[in-house]
């Protein structure tokens, strides 16, 4: 049995802000059981539910030395669908309203210290795990300590480091005296070929150098992080790692997203009876955000994180446009930047029977947005792989997307000749290819209602479960594991 052991800043079902919770929370439960024993640390943020938090069991506690302090370190542990959760309780560092803050240094500190204790805990649990398997730069340090205070001791050498990026904007970066005073690395490691990088420090680099192999979450991306638009200053670094990099799309929980059994939507259906069953969906979703009940106008839905990152300034810029001339209707859920918060909350103003701005954060709001959608936009400036498409696609909602990375990856565009493709998608970051792309898609679904609903069919069949990707990732243990 090999020991594979996952450590990341987020994990569904404990702690949820994005795509990386997601997945920690997924592809654990579809590596072969048979062959693996996966395990998870996160940190135990005070912010995770009281559900959530009675699952957990105090395991124990020691005191590590940590940026000049005894620190305390607690271990609690779960157990959810026969994989194994570790948790790191320091409520010094892990208490908010949210696992994150604005604070750059501070983060460095929290997340360099959850680095250590869980390499200090292994022992202490009695796993020594084969690999570890990072992901962004929250854990960009556990390579980095694989190689220097932990190297000596026989329980650590030759355990075997991955590190997956997600999103290769955030890195970690903070000036050298300051991290180098926290993580207690000496100057050896801030030089240009390991933790430096235009004279910061930077976590993400440590990880990306001290790992013995690279991912990130689709091929398109691991070409992309190799050129200087997409490599946030470590496309050099990419290059010279190219052959330990791969790219691996993600893959989404086929139980939970699954429009056939989601008690979170209104009315299930599948891929036999979606023509008559969705848009039941849609119905109650326009009379929940008093939106024009209407089942032959277009919806759209966003949910996402609202960052620069997904887009929203092309929105912003044919809004107006769109809800003036066109048929549709658009709903959002998400919360980010101020500005985009406030521009969905002034089109929903603006033109409130067919706009509905949903600023907060809603599990269950989103499985109903998949679901009573007719199309899903996402026009992200740049997507490591993105989820949201995929879990449109499971709901029979039409993805249109920029062709960027995963986006790229997993949305096929639509090819009215030969009667193929599962989405519609534009290529260059233009607000008006963008809006071209949206009535494209417009047409489609007023005009020729047997072909929009083709393009349903082969959306909901297309298979973006674990399945392929964790075999993928099997491999790659196997082979780094021997
Ligand atoms: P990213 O990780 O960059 O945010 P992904 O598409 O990979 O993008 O994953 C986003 C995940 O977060 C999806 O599961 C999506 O449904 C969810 N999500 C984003 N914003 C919200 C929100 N406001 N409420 C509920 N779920 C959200
Ligand atoms: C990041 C990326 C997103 C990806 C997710 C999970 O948050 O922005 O594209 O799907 O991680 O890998």
């Amino acid at each position: 049995m090999k020991k594979i052991l996952f450590v990341a800043s987020e994990g569904v079902p404990f702690i949820k802000t994005g795509g990386l919770a997601d997945v920690v929370g997924s592809l654990p439960k579809c590596i072969d059981k048979e062959n693996f024993d996966v395990r998870v640390f996160l940190p135990k943020y005070t912010c995770i539910s009281q559900e959530m938090k009675e699952k957990m069991r105090y395991r124990m506690n020691f005191y590590m030395g940590f940026n000049w302090k005894n620190a305390y370190v607690g271990i609690f542990e779960a157990n959810i669908d026969g994989i194994t959760y570790y948790f790191i309780d320091n409520e010094g560092y892990f208490s908010g309203m949210k696992p994150y803050c604005d604070n750059p240094i501070w983060e460095i500190e929290k997340y360099a210290f959850f680095c250590k204790a869980v390499l200090s805990a292994l022992p202490l649990l009695d796993f020594r795990p084969d690999l570890i398997h990072c992901h962004d730069w929250q854990t960009g340090l556990i390579p980095v300590y694989l190689h220097e205070r932990f190297a000596g001791g026989d329980f650590y050498r030759g355990i075997k480091s991955v590190m997956t990026i997600h999103n290769i904007k955030f890195q970690g970066k903070w000036n050298v005296k300051d991290v180098k005073q926290i993580t207690g690395l000496s100057d050896y490691f801030f030089a240009p070929d390991k933790l430096e990088a235009y004279k910061d420090a930077n976590l993400l680099k440590g990880g990306l150098v001290f790992a013995d192999a690279i991912t990130t979450v689709s091929k398109t991306y691991a070409e992309e992080i190799k050129t200087p638009f997409y490599g946030e200053g470590l496309d050099g670094l990419m290059n010279a790692r190219a052959h330990d990099l791969r790219g691996i799309v993600n893959g989404i929980d086929y139980d939970v997203f699954n429009p056939e059994t989601d008690n979170l939507i209104a009315q299930k259906y599948n891929a036999v009876n979606f023509r008559k069953e969705k848009v039941k969906n849609k119905l109650k979703l326009q009379e929940e955000l008093g939106l024009d009940k209407d089942p032959g106008t277009m919806m759209i839905g966003i949910v996402s994180r609202l960052t620069d990152q997904k887009g929203f300034d092309l929105i912003a810029y044919i809004m107006d446009e769109l809800l003036y001339n066109d048929k549709v209707q658009i709903v959002v859920l998400g919360t980010g930047e101020e500005k985009y918060e406030n521009m969905f909350r002034h089109f929903d103003w603006k033109y409130g029977n067919k706009v509905s701005a949903n600023i907060y954060y809603s599990e269950a709001l989103s499985h109903k947005i998949y679901a009573a959608s007719d199309a899903f936009l996402m026009p992200s400036l740049f997507e490591p792989c993105g989820l949201s498409q995929l879990m449109s696609l499971r709901y029979g909602t039409v993805p249109i997307v920029r062709e960027t990375g995963g986006l790229k990856d997993t949305v096929e565009p639509y090819n009215e000749y030969e009667s193929t493709g599962t989405g519609f998608s534009f290529s260059n970051y233009n607000a008006h290819e963008m809006l071209r792309t949206i009535r494209y898609a417009e047409r489609i679904y007023y005009d020729k209602k047997r072909e929009w609903n083709k393009i349903i069919d082969r959306g909901m069949a297309a298979d973006f479960s674990w399945y392929a990707s964790a075999k993928q990732y099997e491999e790659m243990y196997n082979w780094l594991i021997g």
